[in-house]
């Protein structure tokens, strides 16, 4: 075992880290943030490298977790099913033993959470979920953070989120009970959170509505996502008719809190689970939360790497 492997961490879902961590991640974020909003050099990570292995499409996670490793003084390599052997049927395990003798963190992309729960037990570096059916613990992360500068604290706030029990919905579960706020799910009949899948044991987290106006009613952050999750597009037909009435729009917004905020993930489509109206207007900060994926992304790696600083 190398020295400190001990204590090497993976983020896989959310439930890996503490609420102090989380704490003090933000605090990082924010630290982090502000350097780079002045132009202020900060290169903790010169010498490390990031692979990111994608097996399904990417615009955010791929630009922020690059950027983010450049910024900080360190280099990435990208990879995809197609042009490694992870797509000519090398076993999973291989890959890992093999690429994190190479580098210090990989960033991984993929369908079954158990994929990269199988990648990290054979990684001697720390493992970060970039999107699991499952989960999706960077985007939360950032939209946390996201309202945290908008409104403060989390904590004791509800969220509510309309549309599909998916990856995205599991991880604001797990946030709900890790980090102590309410979470309102309303899903179409059939698109349940499955909470065998998200694991929280804390039913007071959360609370389920039929209805989605009912959800959104007094929430300080309405949160939804696209109707269908990639891999699941053989489904696109069926869910176009069954997600009809979980779109949010102003009538929704205007039950929640006055200065609550809406969020997306992205990509989104308009007229589908938002409407152009909700998500390109005033309450709607999902340029700030797209661009917080990286701030967050990169006090993660150095947490990761470097543990707390200071
Ligand atoms: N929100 C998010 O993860 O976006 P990408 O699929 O573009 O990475
Ligand atoms: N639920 C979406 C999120 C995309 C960032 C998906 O898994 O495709």
């Amino acid at each position: 075992m190398k020295p400190g492997a001990a204590l090497m961490k993976h983020f896989l879902q959310i439930k890996d880290l503490r609420a102090e961590e989380y704490a003090y991640l933000f605090e990082r974020t924010r630290v982090i943030k502000t350097r780079f909003k002045n132009y202020e050099r900060y290169t903790p990570l010169v010498d490390r490298t990031l692979a990111m292995i994608f097996e399904k499409a990417s615009t955010r996670t791929r630009v922020s977790f690059e950027a983010g490793m450049y910024q900080m003084g360190g280099s990435v390599v990208h990879l995809t099913t197609g042009d490694t052997h992870l797509g000519r049927a090398e076993p999973l395990e291989d890959t890992a033993r093999v690429i994190s003798r190479m580098v210090d963190l990989v960033m991984i992309r993929t369908y079954e959470q158990e994929k990269i729960e199988r990648f990290a037990a054979h990684s001697r570096v720390p493992v970060i979920n970039g999107l699991t059916n499952e989960y999706h613990p960077c985007q939360i992360l950032a939209d946390i953070f996201t309202f945290i500068e908008h409104r403060g604290s989390i904590q004791g706030k509800t969220v509510a989120w309309v549309g599909d029990g998916n990856n995205m919905a599991n991880t604001w579960l797990q946030a709900a009970e890790v980090m102590g706020f309410k979470l309102h799910l309303s899903t179409p009949s059939g698109y349940e959170v499955d909470h065998a899948v998200a694991g929280v044991g804390d039913r007071s987290c959360f609370e389920v509505f039929d209805h989605p106006m009912r959800a959104c009613e007094g929430a300080h952050l309405v949160t939804t996502d696209v109707w269908t999750s990639m891999g699941y597009e053989a489904e696109n037909e069926e869910r176009l008719k069954a997600f009809v009435d979980w779109c949010v729009d102003e009538e929704m917004m205007a039950v929640a809190q006055p200065d609550a905020l809406f969020m997306h993930c992205l990509p989104a489509h308009r007229g589908e689970e938002v409407t152009a109206e909700v998500i390109d207007g005033p309450q709607s900060v999902v340029w700030d939360e797209a661009e917080n994926r990286m701030h967050v992304q990169k006090a993660l790696m150095e947490y990761l790497l470097l543990g707390r600083i200071g």
